[in-house]
């Protein structure tokens, strides 16, 4: 949660707000109807929320679904937690890091949390065996750009993929400009000199990660060209706030309210009949839109998108 969120009069949700576990269940099954097989646990921090494993479990058992993935900060990341993620389901975990220098850690974490915590949580994913641990670098010009090549340095030849992603503008906190974006090609370019790259294939269509990997064989990349090649035609991404809204962009301004549904004890096929006409029918393609905006570039900026910590990456 960005600092100037979390302010001393911050009012957390009481817990009958949140969605429970079974209605989590609920809705991921019938999304499961529509075609969905892959769930991500994002945030806010997911390792924050109690009994997580619990929820991993009875998601992974869901009949269709065939991949639960995360996205932590890893400062809970034990080994024992990654443990009982793993034996509860987890397959792969993303793991948010964005610089290893200690002084540009430490600005950019803002709450000096100690760096090595983090790379203990990242070496217990690698130790505990899950099938892919990646690491999300976002690149800032003027800010982290310099430890590119030593975050390369870290992670070549550890299995950890690293993926650096371009800044972007959502939410309303992070003083975000074009000027501070650290385009992909950039970031190639910074790599490529020291470390030759070739590029591979897509895993599966609409990777939103274009991948590359070392020329002498020491593992490969990620970049995600969210600003300079935005990928909005091939996002399949619906997702879901604790409070159980739907929302179908990452930049969007609200979400649609599912909880209501739950609540008024909807069956599954109303749920799958809704779910249905909420994703054929959205429009929203921020991304592609944002240099076409007649207020001109990031004039979205201040029209009240939801936040990343309230919607997770
Ligand atoms: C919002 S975090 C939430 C999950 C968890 N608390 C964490 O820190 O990983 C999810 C991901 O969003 C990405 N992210 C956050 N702010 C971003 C920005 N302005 N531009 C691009 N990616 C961003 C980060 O890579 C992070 O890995």
């Amino acid at each position: 949660m960005p600092k100037d969120i979390f302010g001393k009069n911050h009012q957390f949700l009481p817990p009958s707000e949140l969605l429970s576990y079974d209605d989590i269940e609920k809705l991921v099954k019938a999304f499961t109807v529509l075609g969905v097989s892959k769930v991500r646990l994002t945030g806010g921090e997911p390792l924050l929320r109690k009994d997580l494993e619990r929820l991993i479990s009875r998601l992974s058992n869901i009949e269709g679904i065939n991949d639960v993935a995360m996205t932590t900060n890893a400062s809970l990341l034990t080994k024992q937690r990654a443990l009982s993620l793993k034996a509860a389901g987890v397959r792969r975990i993303n793991i948010s890091f964005d610089a290893i220098t200690p002084e540009i850690y430490r600005k950019i974490n803002e709450i000096n949390y100690p760096m090595q915590d983090i790379l203990n949580g990242i070496r217990n994913a690698i130790d505990v065996g899950l099938e892919t641990v990646k690491v999300n670098m976002v690149v800032q010009k003027g800010i982290n750009e310099t430890d590119i090549i030593p975050m390369v340095k870290h992670f070549r030849g550890s299995g950890v993929i690293l993926r650096f992603i371009e800044f972007m503008d959502v939410g309303n906190h992070n003083k975000w400009n074009l000027a501070r974006v650290f385009t992909s090609q950039e970031i190639i370019n910074t790599i490529n000199e020291q470390y030759p790259l070739r590029v591979v294939g897509e895993n599966y269509p609409g990777e939103v990660a274009k991948r590359w990997e070392y020329l002498d064989g020491e593992g490969e990349i990620g970049v995600i060209s969210s600003i300079t090649q935005p990928f909005c035609g091939d996002c399949s991404r619906a997702r879901l706030s604790a409070i159980g809204e739907l929302y179908t962009c990452l930049f969007s301004r609200s979400g649609f309210d599912l909880r209501g549904m739950l609540r008024k004890q909807f069956n599954q096929e109303q749920i799958v009949e809704a779910l249905a006409k909420i994703w054929t029918n959205r429009t929203d393609q921020y991304s592609v839109e944002r240099f076409k905006n007649p207020g001109g570039v990031g004039s979205h900026r201040n029209s009240q998108k939801v936040e990343m910590s309230y919607i997770g990456g």
